[in-house]
C-alpha cells in the first residue's frame, strides 16, 4: 500500500474569516532581572511587558510564564498565547519540572537565562555559546523569547532564541528542520499527555539523510508516517498552491530545509502541534476568538483526502457537516 498523503493539508486551506480588526497596543518598554512564580515582577527585562507576574511580548499576543497541569503540581515555565492561556507554544524545562510553586527566572549578567528552584539550583539554562556584554531578554510578538546585546546594530543578531528549540508547536516564523550553517536541527516533540510537557513518544522531523522527507516517528512502535520525496520544487504530496489564508512551505537550499507555515491575514494566527498522540494538526485562530479551529489532522483524519471538500472548500474535523463552501 502506498504512503498516505500524510502532509497533504497540513496547514494549507481557506476559511471562513470574520473581519475584526486587530487590537494594538502602544509600545512602552521597560528595563529588568527576575520573575519569580507567586511574586510581581522585578523590574529588570528589556522591551516586554508586564502583566501580574508574567511577562507580555509588546503586541500583547505571547506570556512567558509559570504553568502547573492537571494533579501533577510539576511546575513549567512555558508561553502561551494571551488570548487562550491553555495553548502553551512552548516550554523551557520540560526534561526538569519545578516541584513546587517556587521557582525563578533570572537573566545573568553574561546574558543566560536562568531558571532556579526553591533552593536555588540550576534547574534549566539557555546555554548559549556567546556572551553577552549588556544582555537583553525579549518576548516578541512572534512568541519568540530572544536573547541579545541590547545595543546591538543588528536586532535580529541573537545569542539564544527559543524558536532554536521547538516543543509540540510550530508558529508562524518557526523552521522545522536544518541550518546547515550551525548544524541546527529543530523538530517538534509531542508531549506526554495533554497535562504533561515533558517529552512523549513522538517526533516530528524534517529528514535529509536521502531524499528529504517529513517525518513523524512514534519511539516505541517504529511507526512512522512520511511524506513523499523533494522533487525540487515541493513535496510530492504537499498541495502548494497559495491560499487566500494560510499555507505551509519548504525551502531546500544550501544554508536551509525546513518547513514552515504562514498566513496572509493579520487577523488569522495558525500553529501546527503534535499531539501526544502522535497526531499533527494545524489550528487557525480568528482574531477576537479564544477558540482553535482545527483545519486539518494528519494522519487519522476525515478531512485528510486530498479536495474532500473541493477547490474552495473547507474542511472541518469536528463539526458537521464537514465541508463548507465558501
Ligand atoms: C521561595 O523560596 C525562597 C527560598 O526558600 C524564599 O526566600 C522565597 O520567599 C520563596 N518564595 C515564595 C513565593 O514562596
Ligand atoms: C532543586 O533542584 C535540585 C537539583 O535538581 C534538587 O536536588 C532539589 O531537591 C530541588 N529543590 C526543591 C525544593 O525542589
Ligand atoms: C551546554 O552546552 C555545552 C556545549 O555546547 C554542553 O557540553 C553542555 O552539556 C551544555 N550544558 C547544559 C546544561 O545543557
Ligand atoms: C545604548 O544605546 C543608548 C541609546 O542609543 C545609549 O544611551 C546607551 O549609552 C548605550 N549603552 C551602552 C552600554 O552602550
Ligand atoms: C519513548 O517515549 C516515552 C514517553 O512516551 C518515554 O517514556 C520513553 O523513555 C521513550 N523511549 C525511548 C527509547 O526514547
Ligand atoms: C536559503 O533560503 C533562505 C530563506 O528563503 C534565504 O534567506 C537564504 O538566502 C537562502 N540561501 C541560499 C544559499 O540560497
Amino acid at each position: 500500500m502506498a504512503d498516505p498523503p500524510v502532509f497533504a493539508f497540513l496547514c494549507t486551506s481557506i476559511v471562513v474569516l470574520s473581519l475584526l480588526p486587530l487590537s494594538s497596543a502602544a509600545d512602552t518598554p521597560s528595563s529588568a532581572q527576575s520573575i519569580r512564580t507567586g511574586e510581581p515582577r522585578h523590574p529588570d527585562f528589556g522591551s516586554i511587558y508586564q502583566r501580574g507576574r508574567d511577562l507580555v511580548s509588546p503586541g500583547r499576543k505571547f506570556e512567558l510564564g509559570f504553568f502547573s497541569r492537571g494533579s501533577l503540581k510539576n511546575y513549567f515555565l512555558g508561553i502561551w498565547f494571551v488570548v487562550s492561556p491553555e495553548t502553551v507554544v512552548w516550554v523551557a524545562n520540560k526534561n526538569s519540572p519545578l516541584t513546587d510553586s517556587n521557582g525563578t527566572l533570572e537573566l545573568s549578567n553574561e546574558g543566560e537565562l536562568v531558571l532556579l528552584n526553591r533552593s536555588k539550583s540550576v534547574i534549566w539554562s539557555t546555554n548559549s555559546t556567546k556572551v553577552l556584554g549588556n544582555p537583553i531578554a525579549q518576548l516578541l510578538n512572534s512568541g519568540n523569547l530572544v536573547l541579545r546585546e541590547r545595543n546591538s546594530s543588528y536586532a535580529a543578531d541573537y545569542s539564544w532564541q527559543s524558536f532554536d528549540y521547538p516543543s509540540d508547536t510550530l508558529l508562524v516564523g518557526m523552521k522545522l528542520g536544518w541550518n546547515f550553517r550551525t548544524g541546527l536541527e529543530r523538530h517538534l516533540t509531542s508531549w506526554r499527555s495533554v497535562d504533561d510537557p515533558s517529552p512523549g513518544g513522538y517526533t516530528f522531523r524534517y529528514k535529509i539523510d536521502g531524499l528529504p522527507q517529513l517525518e513523524i516517528a512514534s519511539n516505541g512502535s517504529g511507526k512512522v508516517y512520511r511524506t513523499g520525496p523533494w522533487n525540487g520544487v515541493g513535496f510530492a504530496s504537499i498541495a502548494s498552491e497559495l491560499t487566500a489564508v494560510v499555507q505551509s512551505f519548504s525551502v531546500y537550499n544550501g544554508t536551509y530545509a525546513y518547513l514552515a507555515i504562514e498566513t496572509f491575514r493579520d487577523d488569522i494566527t495558525a500553529k501546527t502541534i503534535l499531539r501526544p498522540d502522535g497526531v499533527a494538526q494545524c489550528l487557525l485562530l480568528k482574531s477576537g476568538s479564544a477558540k482553535w479551529d482545527p483545519i486539518y489532522s494528519t494522519p487519522f483524519d476525515p478531512c485528510d483526502s486530498y479536495g474532500r471538500c473541493g477547490a474552495n472548500g473547507v474542511c472541518r474535523i469536528n463539526e458537521s457537516p464537514r465541508c463548507l463552501c465558501l
